[in-house]
């Protein structure tokens, strides 16, 4: 199968999508056929070494956590999970950016048919709060439209943010900077109700969290998300989508910024009825079935 690989920390250039061996479940796993990944900005801080103290990499390293695909087999103690279903899920082992990953069953829940493959691939989060947005101008009608306030950041914007709001009861800092400072000294938000994805160092400095997505990284979870969009209550922009074998292409958009949306990789792996995972490698990236299919069903 095709699975994106680095060997050593570097910029995008050391991203390569390389045949390697098609994995095999293991007891309570299942293989999926991944038809969307989502990318993250954490992942880059990885393959550069800036988390190197934090979350290692071992080389050759795959990639890549967040995935939606098909069910191809399922190994001891999963039996559970029927073949083709189609699936939402995650791994924790950098490894969903591939035509097949190996997943624990306990990390998948089914996609609702409503839900196309590559919101499925990038699921995000759903809160029922009063939200204010800090982005710049060009991005405030986007978030209006969105349910979201927008305040513009930069000099004031403590002042700005308390016009909208006098009194905030919670703040997630999705940028870094100050902004934890902002949210405990200028704000008064309490250390407890401080979120920061990317600010590490201040938990231990004032005791506030620094959750993530691994906070919400449940399959009920997931299912939920999964049904609210196919309701049509919750939308997960996809900002762009790009085949598996343009990875790099997909994360330099990413390390450009101020992306709206998720970035999700589409592998187009083919399954053959009746053939084994030999006969399936041999054609995943040749036939015109699998593009038509995936062209298909990503609208
Ligand atoms: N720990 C985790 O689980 C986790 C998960 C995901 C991301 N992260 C981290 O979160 C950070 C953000 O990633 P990203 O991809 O969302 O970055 P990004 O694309 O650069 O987005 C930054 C966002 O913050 C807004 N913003 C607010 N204040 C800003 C300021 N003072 N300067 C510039 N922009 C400001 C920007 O608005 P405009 O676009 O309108 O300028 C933009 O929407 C990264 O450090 C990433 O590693 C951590």
């Amino acid at each position: 199968m095709k699975a994106v690989r680095f060997d050593r920390y570097g910029p995008v250039e050391v991203l390569k999508v390389e045949d390697v061996p098609t994995p095999a479940p293991g007891p309570g796993q299942v293989l999926v056929r991944v038809r969307a990944a989502g990318i993250n900005p954490g992942e880059v801080k990885i393959r550069e070494g800036l988390l190197d103290s934090r979350w290692p990499a071992t080389f050759p390293s795959g990639q890549g956590s967040d995935l939606a695909g098909v069910v191809e087999q399922a190994g001891p103690g999963a039996a559970g999970i029927p073949l083709d279903d189609e699936v939402i899920g995650w791994v924790d082992t950098r490894s969903s950016q591939a035509e097949y990953a190996v997943v624990e069953a306990a990390n998948l829940t089914p996609k609702p048919a409503a839900v196309p493959w590559e919101v499925a691939g990038g699921l995000a989060r759903h809160a029922g709060a009063i939200v204010i947005g800090l982005a710049s101008e060009v991005n405030h009608a986007w978030l209006s439209a969105h349910g979201v306030i927008p305040v513009s950041y930069g000099d004031g914007v403590a002042d700005r943010i308390r016009a909208v709001a006098p009194k905030a009861d919670a703040f997630i800092d999705t940028y870094g900077g100050d902004y934890v400072e902002l949210a405990l000294d200028d704000l008064g938000v309490s250390p407890a109700r401080v979120d920061t994805l990317v600010r590490f160092d201040a938990v231990g400095k004032y005791g506030v969290k620094a959750e993530g997505n691994a906070a919400g990284a449940s399959a009920a979870v997931l299912r939920e998300l999964a049904g609210l969009v196919a309701a049509g209550e919750l939308e997960v922009p996809v900002a762009a989508t790009y085949p598996l074998a343009q990875v790099r292409e997909a994360y330099a958009r990413l390390a450009a910024g101020h992306v709206c949306g998720k970035i999700v990789l589409l592998p187009r792996p083919t399954k053959t009825p009746g053939s084994s995972l030999t006969a399936t490698r041999a054609t995943a990236d040749t036939s015109p079935d699998g593009a038509h299919s995936a062209r298909r069903e990503t609208h």
